[in-house]
């Protein structure tokens, strides 16, 4: 059997108001390159569709590189077919809605109106493909500053309805999760919810992995 395809977008997306000023998430990429580098060690053959990081890349990997999530957008459609779609990235929502080739002067009045315009939800977009093109497996990642577990699980199955997605993994990002290198995660699909307990980000992605390629296992026998 060939080793099953994986496309993951991981690290922040920026996106430019001039050529020194951009919007951006908080995202090390450490999580989404970690789960990258297990999946490679299991035997899948994973495309990383990555934001701006401060990380190499996990032997094996191929990594195609990008900027803003319009460009992530294009990279995941064109990296498709693929068994099963992960989104780690922390995809900026909004975009300043025009690009300026200059540096912005900050004495003009443009800064208290910056008009922003939404960009493409790239987990909703891959969920809601078509079968045959769609992904047996499309995950989301949730980052919540819930604490309680019942709330974290409550709104890890909203946002699997609002995605379309058959997974979600939620962690509670309040606590030093943010650039760290420890998480706590619960993996939340229809039919179970699991905890994986505080844990070194690499020991949370081989975990991860493992479910991962166990459920694509049972897909591809079906
Ligand atoms: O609800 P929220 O947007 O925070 O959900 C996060 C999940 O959605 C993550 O898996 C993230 O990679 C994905 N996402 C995306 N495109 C966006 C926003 C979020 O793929 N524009």
């Amino acid at each position: 059997m060939s080793a099953p395809h994986i496309i993951l977008t991981a690290g922040p997306t920026i996106e430019p108001l001039d050529p020194v000023r951009f919007l951006s998430n908080r995202s090390s990429g450490k999580q989404g390159y970690a789960l990258a580098g297990a999946l490679t060690a299991r035997g899948a053959r994973v495309t990383l569709v990555s934001g701006p990081v401060h990380l190499e890349t996990p032997p094996g990997v191929i990594r195609i590189d990008v900027e803003t999530a319009c460009e992530m957008m294009a990279a995941v459609e064109a990296a498709l077919p693929a068994d099963a779609f992960i989104g780690v990235a922390a995809v900026a929502d909004w975009r300043p809605a025009e690009r300026h080739a200059q540096k912005l002067k900050t004495d003009k009045a443009g800064f208290a109106n910056l008009k922003l315009a939404e960009n493409p939800d790239i987990l909703r977009t891959i969920a809601h493909l078509p079968p045959g093109r769609r992904p047996a497996l499309v995950i989301g990642f949730a980052a919540e500053t819930e604490a309680d577990p019942v709330a974290l699980e409550t709104l890890a199955h909203q946002k699997m309805r609002r995605k379309g997605c058959d997974m979600i993994i939620a962690n509670d990002v309040s606590e030093g999760v943010m650039g760290g290198d420890n998480n706590t995660v619960l993996v939340v699909s229809k039919e179970e919810t699991s905890k994986i307990p505080h844990a070194d980000k690499s020991a949370i992605a081989a975990q991860l992995a493992g479910t991962v390629m166990a459920l694509l296992g049972n897909h591809r026998k079906v």
